[in-house]
């Protein structure tokens, strides 16, 4: 028997580390996916496989013992053979498990690549110990997934992997969702400079002790920027809505999460973008610009060669999962 779950990257459209502090963010499942399947074995093992490697540790050991990366992954186990339902009905036959990663999402660039994984980690496991887990619905599986992504990551504001369960666009945390029926037309693109969102997350902290006064006002400029962003998307008014990405952009500049590469792009795409700005943790990683379609084509060669960039489209999905006999 394998279980086999799958869930969306996200951008966030607005909010990105003023989230971790309080504020609102209006967050967007896209159409990029990671795929965990999982299977029980006989091997009294955990092994995951992933595009970093190969891992193999004891079946009792503890998150707290292993690497990083794997540590989402083992914490989920231990969760569900500590849960009391799972252990009478299937910890005696439980040997050990296989976890499979497959991922069409790029690592480390702001597109919540772990987040997403935490999420299809989660529903992957529970489902294989006790197939009827997920019936607990989307706020039990995010609250799993957000504790797993804590084990690497403490800070979290766990906005992404409330949107990559929910799929969507969201405004975060009241979890509502945005209908939003505009074309959005969003370009991503990579800067294809790696970026570590705990780095950058302590960065913005230092930055909000040396300027507390500043920070908090940035806080509340930024809830506002929001709730007349989610006004423009139900006015239908595009031109408003980037302005309101590039407003949100200068707030990111002044917490000093973006850099010269980011600038150079953002700056390259200013005669064909609406508005344009950092999506994730920044200081690297990927931008988003709302481009109008007769430009598109325009956008490779205004970036350059060295950049990546694609089209997003809405995920609506969210989280999803099955058995395999
Ligand atoms: O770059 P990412 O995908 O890890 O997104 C980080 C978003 C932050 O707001 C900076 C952190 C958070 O937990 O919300």
């Amino acid at each position: 028997m394998k279980s086999v779950a799958s869930a969306p990257a996200k951008i966030i459209l607005f909010g990105e580390h003023f989230v971790v502090h309080g504020t609102k963010a209006i967050l967007a499942a896209i159409d990029k996916r990671v795929t965990v399947t999982s299977s029980f074995t006989e091997n009294k093992t955990i092994k995951v496989n992933s595009q970093l490697g190969t891992f193999e540790v004891p079946i009792s050991s503890s998150y707290v013992e292993v690497e990083n990366e794997f540590r989402p992954f083992v914490y989920l186990i231990n969760q569900c053979m500590q849960m009391k339902m799972f252990r009478d009905v299937f910890y005696r036959n439980v040997n050990g498990l296989e976890i499979t990663i497959d991922s069409d999402i790029p690592i480390g660039v702001g597109l919540g690549s772990s987040s997403a994984c935490c999420v299809a980690a989660a529903a992957s496991i529970s489902e294989l110990f006790y197939t009827r887990t997920t019936l607990f619905g989307n706020p039990q599986q995010t609250y799993l997934a957000i504790n797993a992504e804590k084990t690497i990551f403490p800070d979290t504001s766990g906005a992404d992997c409330t949107v990559c369960t929910y799929g969507g666009m969201i405004e975060y945390p009241s979890i509502e969702k945005i209908d939003n029926t505009f074309d959005l037309n969003l370009l991503i693109a990579n800067s294809m400079i790696p970026h570590n969102t705990k780095n950058s997350v302590e960065k913005v902290n230092k930055f909000k002790k040396n300027n507390e006064d500043r920070f908090s006002q940035l806080c509340d400029l930024e809830n506002g920027l929001i709730n007349e962003a989610i006004t423009a998307m139900k006015n239908n008014n595009t031109t408003t809505f980037g302005l309101k990405m590039s407003e949100n952009q200068k707030y990111l500049e002044e917490i000093q999460v973006s850099n010269d590469t980011l600038r150079d792009m953002i700056s390259s795409l200013k005669e064909i973008s609406l508005g344009t700005k950092i999506t994730g943790a920044g200081d690297g990683g990927c931008i988003i610009a709302l481009i109008k379609d007769e430009n598109m084509d325009k956008v490779p060669e205004l970036l350059g060669k060295d950049k990546e960039c694609f089209s997003a489209k809405l995920d609506t999905k969210g989280v999803v999962w099955k058995i395999e006999k």
